[in-house]
């Protein structure tokens, strides 16, 4: 039984996504073992809860010292055992301890076509709000490894859509939201099962 622990910041539904894919059999022989939310009272835990899935919840603002912070993570990863890190809508960074224990074994779901609008400050509406201030005629989603900088690691999996000319920051998100449910439970499953 392959252990996969969650990182969410906010409404969650790539984590739902995940959920789903399990539940269909579309992830096999994997169970979410904990959801690490990055602040109290967002949708991410309430979906976890439903799913009977333990919540850990680390707050950066309740660790201003960032080697408190990262212990903090990485007790709660030692007591979990993951063998898959999921960052689905986690806006801290990852501190540097975390990665070299997790080297390779920690992805990331980002709204764009990266390298293309990644990196600091790029996330959720800002990303969109790009995309169309450009003229972009297409965007879409990326999984990558995660490494020390944002965005940077080696892109595991791409799922193109189109831009309209009518679109807005939020009926792009919701277009590139609908490809990020496919890709990322696709990704996971080729990891843990070793497919191409
Ligand atoms: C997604 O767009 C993901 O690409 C980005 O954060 C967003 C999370 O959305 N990293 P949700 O919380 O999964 O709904």
């Amino acid at each position: 039984m392959n252990n996969i622990v969650v990182f969410a910041s906010g409404t969650g539904t790539n984590f739902q996504a995940i959920i789903d894919a399990i539940e269909r059999g579309e992830i096999v022989d994997t169970r979410i073992c904990g959801l690490i939310a990055g602040k109290p009272g967002i949708q991410a835990i309430e979906r976890a809860h439903r799913n009977s899935i333990p919540v850990h919840i680390i707050e950066k603002s309740q660790h201003p010292d960032s080697e408190d912070f990262s212990n903090r993570l990485l007790e709660t990863l030692e007591y979990l055992e993951p063998d898959l890190i999921v960052l689905a809508g986690y806006l801290q960074k990852i501190p540097p301890k975390i990665i070299e224990v997790y080297e390779g074994r920690i992805i990331n779901i980002h709204p764009s076509l990266l390298p293309k609008y990644g990196g600091e400050g790029f996330y959720g509406h800002h990303v969109h709000k790009a995309v169309l201030d450009n003229d972009e005629a297409m965007t879409g989603c990326t999984v990558h490894y995660v490494t020390e900088e944002y965005d940077q690691g080696a892109i595991l999996q791409q799922r193109q859509v189109p831009v309209h000319p009518d679109d807005t920051p939020e009926s792009l998100s919701k277009r590139v939201s609908r490809e990020e449910h496919k890709v990322l439970p696709q990704v996971i499953e080729n990891l843990l099962h070793n497919k191409n």
